[in-house]
C-alpha cells in the first residue's frame, strides 16, 4: 500500500531555543533563509507524501501559514516585478496538502502522534520529527518506505551509527541482523550507558509505522519524563508485529540544539555557490580576529 500522509510532530515547546521560542515557533527558525520545517516538509513531499498532518500547540499557527498561500505578498512581488521571489512565494504555498491537528498539552511524543490518530486510521503513515533534517538525494523517509514496501507494509524504524560512547543521548535499537543495513527488532532501550547499549544504532526521527500503534499508545502509561513515549509503544509493537530497523542513508543534523544547528547553517552555507566565498572570506577574517588558528 502507498504510503500517502506524514506525522509531523511539532508541539513541543522547544527549550533549548529559548529566548527566540519564547514568541516563534522553533521550526520557524532557518538555516540562513530557509525555515527548518521547510527542509523536513520538502522531504515528505520528494518522497511521494501527499498529505501532512503537522501536530501542533498555541503559538504554531507561523508554521501552517508558511505553508499557505499569502496573497498580498504575491500582489506586492507582481506589482514590484520581483518574479523570482514570486515564484518562490508561490511554490511554498502549493507544495502539499497540509492538515493540522492539536495537542492541547504537551505530554510527549508518543500522545503527539496519537493525536493524529483520526486522520490517518487503517492506513500505514510516515512520521518525521521537525528538528532532525537530514541532506541525501534519495529522500531518508523514501529509503524506509521502500523498505515497509518490500516487507508487506511492515512497520519500519529509520537508524544511524553513533560513536558507542553517545549512546545515551538516544533512543537505541535491538535485534536480529538481516543484512548490512536492516534489522529486525526486537526492542527498544531509551538512553542507555554505552556499556549496556545493545547496538550503536540510534532512531533520529523518521518512522514507517502502521495503525496497530495507536491501539498501544492508546494503554501505554506514562514513561520517561513522565510522558507518553512513542518508544515504549514501539517497544510493545515489536511484539507483535515485524518492525524493521533501517540504516537510511543521508547526513542528519540535530537542529533541534544549538551545536546541530550552527553545523547545518555551517554546512549549508559552504555547499551555496552563491555563499559560499564571501561566507569563508568572513570565517578566515573572524577567526584571525579571534586568534584562532587551525
Ligand atoms: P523534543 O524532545 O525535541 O522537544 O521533541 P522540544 O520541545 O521540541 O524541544 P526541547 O527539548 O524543549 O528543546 C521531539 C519532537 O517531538 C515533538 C517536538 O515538537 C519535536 O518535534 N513533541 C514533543 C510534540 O509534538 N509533543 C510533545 O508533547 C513532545
Amino acid at each position: 500500500m502507498k504510503i500517502k500522509k506524514a506525522i509531523i510532530p511539532i508541539a513541543g515547546k522547544g527549550t533549548r531555543f529559548l529566548p527566540a521560542t519564547k514568541e516563534i515557533a522553533k521550526e520557524i527558525i532557518p538555516i540562513i533563509n530557509v525555515p527548518m520545517i521547510h527542509y523536513i516538509v520538502q522531504e515528505a513531499v520528494e518522497a511521494g507524501i501527499e498529505q501532512i498532518i503537522f501536530v501542533t500547540s498555541s503559538g504554531k499557527f507561523s508554521v501552517e501559514d508558511y505553508f499557505d498561500r499569502n496573497l498580498e505578498l504575491e500582489a506586492y512581488l507582481e506589482r514590484n516585478n520581483k518574479i523570482k521571489e514570486l515564484e518562490l512565494v508561490r511554490k511554498i504555498g502549493s507544495m502539499v496538502e497540509i492538515t493540522a491537528v492539536r495537542q492541547k498539552e504537551q505530554l510527549g511524543l508518543g500522545h503527539a502522534v496519537l493525536m493524529a490518530k483520526n486522520m490517518v486510521e487503517g492506513e500505514p503513515f510516515a512520521v518525521l520529527l521537525g528538528d532532525d533534517i537530514v541532506i541525501n538525494p534519495k529522500p531518508a523517509i523514501q529509503q524506509l518506505m521502500e523498505v515497509s514496501v518490500q516487507n508487506d507494509g511492515a512497520n519500519v524504524i529509520g537508524v544511524m551509527e553513533v560513536p558507542k560512547a553517545e549512546t545515551a543521548k538516544y533512543g537505541i535499537v535491538k535485534g536480529e541482523v538481516i543484512n548490512e543495513r536492516t534489522l529486525r527488532m526486537t526492542g527498544m532501550v531509551e538512553k542507555p550507558k554505552p556499556e549496556d547499549a545493545p547496538t550503536n544504532l540510534a532512531t533520529p526521527g523518521r518512522y514507517i509505522l502502521t495503525p496497530e500503534i495507536f491501539g498501544i499508545l492508546e494503554k501505554i502509561p506514562r514513561g520517561a519524563g513522565n510522558e507518553y513515549q512513542l518508544t515504549d509503544a514501539i517497544n510493545i509493537l515489536c511484539q507483535k508485529k515485524n518492525v524493521f530497523a533501517y540504516k537510511f542513508e543521508g547526513e542528519r543534523f540535530d537542529t533541534g540544539n544549538i551545536h546541530g544547528y550552527l553545523d547545518a547553517t555551517i554546512d549549508f552555507a559552504l555547499k551555496d555557490p552563491a555563499i559560499k566565498e564571501k561566507f569563508i572570506e568572513s570565517l578566515k577574517y573572524r577567526m584571525n580576529k579571534y586568534g584562532i588558528t587551525l
